[in-house]
């Protein structure tokens, strides 16, 4: 029996503007983790789904279709390699639709259970690039940040570029962060987000680059405090990006009730993180400070509270 897993992740800051080739910062949150567990059956059977958080099982024969079965075809090409007789279970602590990479961290504990039962232990740069494509038939126009965090599982600098791959870059975390994640309970997929912006990109380009442009100045300064440690700065910064974030669209009334209520109570900062319409926020608390900002979220209707520290790091992926 192999288990294999991926964190969850958070987008510290950058998102949406990340799609449009500016830079973001994101964060693994190693404690929140999708696991597969592959089972070898007997000679012949064939290559097995079991889902239980989705109530769905599955045959890699006969549903060939599925976004994971799609995604385990990906994995067999690239080692060459024919379907094994296998039963993979599938489970997640990471809410779906939530903005915390559900989708890219299953697919990298699948990619991993897969060529482990091979024989394979992937390099994090193969299992984000087997997710990367499956993630593009989720949602159109992934930047590809998710699943480069979640397979690293390191805290990362990301830039899409027009013709070379993606820069990714370690990021120095001078100081621990308390995080605070409220959750608004609320399920959004990240192509609805994603595809309203481009409209909006579409029709006013100028407007949109520059919001764009602005998101960009945030994340690098974003980067600066981190190496910094300066974390009221940093407090600041999140709650510019969160403005930004506003201002393109992606929030919500139940995000912006979470993020002024963690304010209220104390926090250095608050915005949403991923996709937004729904899904998390996150808060950036003195850890003297974070049960009032937990209980304060817990008051404004988060339907969930994550305190997750992210530790200081200096930067070797
Ligand atoms: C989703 O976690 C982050 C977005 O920027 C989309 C993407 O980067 O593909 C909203």
């Amino acid at each position: 029996m192999i288990t294999t897993s991926a964190p969850a992740k958070i987008i510290l800051c950058g998102e949406h503007a990340v799609v449009y080739n500016r830079p973001a910062i994101a964060l693994p949150l190693g404690d929140v983790r999708a696991y597969a567990v592959a089972t070898p059956t007997a000679p012949g059977t064939g290559l097995h789904f079991v889902a239980p958080d989705l109530d769905e099982t599955w045959s890699f024969s006969t549903h060939p279709q599925h976004p994971l079965s799609e995604l385990a075809a990906t994995v067999l090409e690239h080692l060459g390699a024919v379907a094994p007789d296998l039963s993979i279970t599938l489970r997640s602590d990471i809410p779906i639709a939530g903005g915390m990479g559900s989708g890219a961290a299953i697919g990298a504990a699948l990619v991993r259970a897969v060529a482990q039962a091979l024989g394979h232990n992937l390099p994090p740069a193969e299992v984000s690039a087997l997710v990367y494509a499956s993630e593009g038939r989720y949602h159109g126009t992934p930047s590809g940040i998710d699943n480069t965090v979640i397979a690293y599982e390191q805290a990362i600098w990301f830039q899409r570029r027009p013709d070379a791959p993606p820069l990714i870059a370690p990021i120095h975390v001078a100081t621990p962060l308390t995080l605070v994640i409220g959750d608004t309970g609320v399920r959004s997929a990240t192509h609805r987000p994603v595809g309203a912006l481009r409209k909006r990109w579409q029709a006013d380009p100028p407007t949109y680059e520059a919001r764009f442009d602005a998101v960009a100045d945030v994340a690098t300064q974003a980067r600066a405090a981190l190496a910094a440690g300066d974390l009221a700065a940093l407090g600041q910064i999140m709650n510019t990006n969160q403005t930004l974030l506003e201002e393109l669209g992606i929030s919500s009334p139940e995000l912006d009730r979470l993020v002024q209520a963690a304010r209220q109570a104390g926090a250095l900062g608050a915005k949403l993180s991923g996709a937004g319409w729904g899904g998390v926020m996150i808060a950036l608390a003195h850890s003297n400070q974070c049960q009032q900002v937990a209980d304060a979220l817990h008051a404004a209707g988060a339907s969930r509270v994550r305190v997750a520290l992210v530790p200081a790091c200096a930067g070797e992926i």
